[in-house]
């Protein structure tokens, strides 16, 4: 029957060898999470991208049925699906991109950190996993507290002996977009042609917005500084708050995702000049991970560039930035150490 996986593997799997014959480009992209809340709008959009030719769709739960669903879409990636922890390396092998959005959201009064017991736990397992089956693959990790999840995952592919600093990105693309919405509104234009760089981490304070540096070159009064500012590191909560106890952002995510990953891909496939903000092991400052501009090319993040001009407003919230950084950093490490 059509709907079994089974047979939709089988089915893709003729499709996806009639593809390699006609040489189309397409990569292998694995989302971990892909029942969630940011997992299954997140697959309708890789499901869309030109670039991706099989989407692997894994979790602990209702994969079969996001799988069925998204695989009715007539766009070319082939679509299997993988359900639990014993699928879990069926779906990693083969892997240039894994897109990791498993794990809790928080609810109204919990702070990122305040998930990191349970969301630690899954990441590590994820990336052994990675590890094992894809050690060469792309991972863009969403799965929050970002600024710790990240340095667990690094620990892992440390011990496994696959660790490439280049390949593991944290997403922060969503601080980014709504950095521009916001600034767009400000100055009356159309957000698509406002890039604001966001650099530090992924959590409250962490978050730095350089006003400064925002394309094309505008000013802000000091009052449109603080209000940017605060709305930016504080998105997050105002759309846990608007929804009540059902979740975290969820949708916009799965755009800034989707976004993040389609600019990975792009670099992968050899285009120039793809440059996105992620949280990435970097020698910008004295912190073993932070987040800047980088740009993406067939290797991952092949240059980090670093933070350019900050006015006084900018270096104060530096050190504020670091100093939370710094702890959150240590404690993903100790996870996997101690
Ligand atoms: P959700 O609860 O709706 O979905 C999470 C999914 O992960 C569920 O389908 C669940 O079954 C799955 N899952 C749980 N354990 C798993 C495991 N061991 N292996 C594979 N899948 C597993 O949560 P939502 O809203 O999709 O958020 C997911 C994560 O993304 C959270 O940690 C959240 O804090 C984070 N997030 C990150 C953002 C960022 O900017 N980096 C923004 C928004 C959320």
């Amino acid at each position: 029957h059509p709907s079994n996986p089974q047979m939709e593997g089988y089915f893709g799997l003729r499709r996806a060898n009639c593809r390699a014959k006609g040489g189309a480009p397409g990569f292998k992209v694995a989302i971990l999470g892909a029942a969630g809340g940011i997992g299954q709008p997140l697959a309708l959009l890789m499901k869309m991208n030109p670039l991706v030719s099989v989407l692997h769709l894994y979790d602990v739960v209702n994969a079969p049925g996001v799988t069925a669903d998204v695989s009715h879409m007539d766009t070319g990636a082939v679509v299997r699906g993988f359900l639990g922890q014993p699928q879990l390396e069926n779906a990693l092998t083969g892997m240039d991109l894994v897109i990791i959005p498993a794990g809790v959201p928080r609810k109204p009064g919990m702070t990122r950190d305040d998930l990191f017991n349970i969301n630690a736990g899954i990441v590590r397992t994820l990336c052994e996993g990675i590890a094992k089956c894809c050690p060469n693959a792309i991972v863009n990790l969403i799965s929050n507290p970002v600024n710790s999840t990240v340095p667990i995952a690094a620990e892992v592919f440390k011990k496994a002996g696959t660790f490439d600093p280049k390949k593991l990105l944290g997403v922060t693309t969503l601080d980014v977009v709504r950095a521009n919405t916001f600034v767009a509104e400000v100055l009356g234009v159309d957000p698509r042609e406002v890039n604001v760089p966001v650099v530090g981490g992924h959590a409250g304070v962490t978050i730095l917005p350089l006003l400064s540096q925002v394309n094309p070159s505008s000013s802000f009064t000091p009052d449109e500084v603080k209000y940017l500012t605060d709305r930016i590191q504080n998105g997050g909560t105002e759309v846990v708050e608007a929804k009540a106890g059902t979740g975290s952002a969820t949708l916009s995510m799965a755009y800034a995702a989707a976004k993040f990953a389609d600019a990975c891909l792009r670099g992968l496939k050899g285009d120039a000049g793809i440059i996105e903000c992620s949280f990435v092991t970097s020698a910008v400052t004295e912190l073993p991970f932070f987040a800047t501009k980088v740009r993406l090319g067939r290797i991952g993040a092949e240059e980090i560039f670093p933070l350019g001009p900050l006015n006084e407003f900018e270096r104060i919230g530096l050190e504020k930035a670091k100093k939370e950084l710094a702890e959150s950093i240590q404690k993903g490490i100790n996870f996997i150490r101690k």
